[in-house]
């Protein structure tokens, strides 16, 4: 029954092909891939949901909307990582300032603490800032932290939380991340939720069992997942030039949502922004954007340069189709 529906759904659409306005194929792609699914009612509605978007105009001028399985606004963040000086943050805010980015994304930038407050000064308002880390609870004598409550002291909104390198290069478990994610949540900083799975556990078959985890780690201890976007990272890809395919990252994607379907609710699996990290760059990240789970990204070495993360960030347009 179900199938059938989604067949036909399918073929109606094929049916419709590019007629309203041929540039933008990307939708009738997604159904052909729809259709090769396992049809479950989650997978329905999404057809029902694209097939609003792309109803033909009735001939009036096509207008281009993003299409994405989930129902989030586009998000893109640069991780500055431990780079930087003041004279090339200063090049790099001034590149960020003139650069023309699209308006329909959230985009977020991550300096390393001592700069915040130098970007934040000098940065566009139409970035957000983030820290890369925060300490588990409030401050006090925890000689070398960086507290919530000073990030927001500081104008900072944002918190990078289970990074790949704080969990294999600094040690840090689920537990302390999912804690660190709860706490910085309750004093009104958003988190940027990363997960990802090692090489020799990607080979070893277990990548969804160390995302699912790594998720359930956050699910025990946020009150909420409102202010959260998850960043899945496979730690493989991570500064290594070495990408994940677009069909390896929608995979864990579209597996993280039904995840949080069945284990938190469907509406956060459905507005939740699931975003990619992991050498992207001005050359793969349209292709990447295409994938309807792929809501953003999450960049590291491109994010340092200006009109490369510009051209990231506006990958948003490879997603549009017409409405
Ligand atoms: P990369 O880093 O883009 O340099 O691979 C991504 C990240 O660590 O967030």
């Amino acid at each position: 029954m179900a199938a059938s529906a989604s067949t036909s759904l399918a073929s109606q659409l094929s049916g419709l092909g590019s007629l309203a306005c041929p540039q933008y194929s990307g939708l009738r792609h997604a159904f052909f891939k729809q259709e090769q699914r396992s049809l479950s009612d989650a997978h329905l509605s999404q057809l029902h949901r694209h097939l609003r978007v792309a109803s033909p105009s009735g001939g009036k001028a096509c207008r281009a909307v993003v299409a994405m399985a989930g129902t989030g606004k586009f998000f893109v963040g640069g991780n500055w990582k431990c780079n930087g000086t003041k004279d090339s943050i200063s090049t790099l805010v001034s590149d960020l300032n003139s650069a023309n980015i699209e308006s329909d994304v959230d985009v977020v930038v991550s300096p390393p603490y001592l700069y915040i407050d130098q970007v934040k000064s000098s940065l566009t308002d139409r970035i957000e800032i983030s820290a890369q880390n925060c300490w588990v609870g409030k401050g006090g004598a925890y000689t070398g932290e960086i507290s919530a409550e000073q990030l927001k002291d500081i104008g900072c909104k944002w918190v990078i939380l289970g990074h790949s390198e704080r969990r294999h290069v600094i040690g840090e478990n689920d537990e302390f991340i999912g804690k660190k994610a709860a706490y910085a949540l309750n004093q009104d900083i958003k988190v940027i939720a990363c997960i990802g799975e090692l090489l020799e556990e990607r080979e070893s078959g277990k990548t969804f069992d160390v995302c699912f985890k790594q998720l359930k780690a956050f699910a025990d201890s946020v009150p909420s997942w409102e202010n959260i976007v998850i960043a899945y990272e496979p730690v493989w890809a991570i500064g290594t030039g070495k990408v994940a395919t677009p069909e390896q990252a929608q995979e864990v994607h579209s597996a993280v949502r039904d995840w949080l379907k069945k284990n938190v609710s469907a509406e956060v699996a459905s507005s939740i922004r699931i975003i990619y990290g992991g050498s992207v760059n001005g050359s793969n990240c349209d292709e990447l954007a295409k994938q309807e789970d792929i809501d953003g990204f999450l960049v590291g070495g491109a994010s340092l340069k200006g009109p490369e993360f510009a051209k990231i960030v506006n990958s948003v347009t490879a997603k549009k189709v017409a409405a």
